[in-house]
């Protein structure tokens, strides 16, 4: 045999040798192959036809309320079902705060947040359709206010500085966002330490509530996928809303430290 065939050979055969000595000296030591971490989300080819099919902790997530309905957003019918005033007070706002009004829609709430929060205030009003931005921008131009600033977030990130916000409101949306999880991290980094993040969702445990189920969540369900940020803690339930709890998460931390 030509003498460069030889050597290769023998070096093949060399580390054909080493490479069992690894892996059986593994299988010794009882290393066992590092474990696949379970996918975050499930995708389940039946499901409700107002879902997406896809499901994060065993929920299904909502399909997205399109600008061409956003007439509905601002129907009468909200003061009798919502009252909105008594969610205001349920908030605690304070002239001064930095809100951020995530998922704002055609700004129903974002306009109440901005009178609160006053001049010296300012209401960042997050949603990801530009047609929803465009109609809160016309609507501040139109009542000649200047504490509401628009921001285009991504599906997965509202966009918003880190340690920058003193309360994030969530109304009627969290059920919708497609990446839960990656939107939670974004919004606790977005929080000063102290600030709130604060979910309006109508109640699941209520039967009589009349919405569909994929745009319902149960305060059990939303303390469970909260539970993956333990940079945050639970601080109260108010269920005193005629279809809807308002729940309220703390991030950790020193008020006023960052
Ligand atoms: C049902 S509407 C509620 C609007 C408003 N909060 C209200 O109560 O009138 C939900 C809004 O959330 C927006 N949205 C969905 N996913 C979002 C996300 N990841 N980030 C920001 N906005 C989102 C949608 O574009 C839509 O305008």
């Amino acid at each position: 045999m030509h003498s460069r065939t030889l050597l290769t050979l023998r070096l093949c055969a060399l580390l054909g040798i080493v490479l069992s000595c690894v892996s059986s000296h593994s299988a010794l030591m009882g290393i066992a192959p590092a474990p696949q971490s379970p996918p975050r989300y499930e995708t389940r080819a039946e499901h409700d036809p107002n879902g997406i099919g896809k499901f994060y902790m065993g929920r299904e997530i909502a399909m997205v309320m399109g600008h061409e309905a956003s007439d509905w957003l601002d129907r009468p019918e909200r003061e009798q079902e919502e009252n909105p005033a008594k969610l205001m007070a349920a908030l605690k706002l304070k002239p001064g705060m930095a809100v951020a009004d995530i998922g704002a829609g055609s700004g129903y709430y974002t306009f109440r947040l901005a009178k609160a929060v006053g001049k010296t205030g300012r209401v960042y009003a997050v949603d990801i359709q530009q047609e929803m931005l465009d109609l809160i921008n016309e609507r501040q131009r139109k009542l000649g206010l200047r504490n509401v600033v628009t921001v285009m977030g991504a599906i997965d990130d509202p966009k918003l500085k880190p340690n920058s916000i003193d309360l994030i409101i969530l109304v009627d949306v969290y059920h919708e966002f497609d990446h839960p999880y990656e939107m939670n991290v974004n919004m606790v980094k977005a929080l000063k330490p102290g600030g709130r993040l604060a979910f309006v969702e109508f109640r699941m445990e209520d039967e009589e509530v009349p919405i569909k189920l994929v745009h319902k969540m149960s305060e059990a369900q939303v303390k469970k996928e909260m539970a993956a940020h333990p940079e945050l803690k639970w601080v109260e339930t108010y269920k005193g809303l005629p279809w809807q709890h308002l729940i309220v998460f703390a991030k950790k931390g020193m008020p006023g430290r960052t």
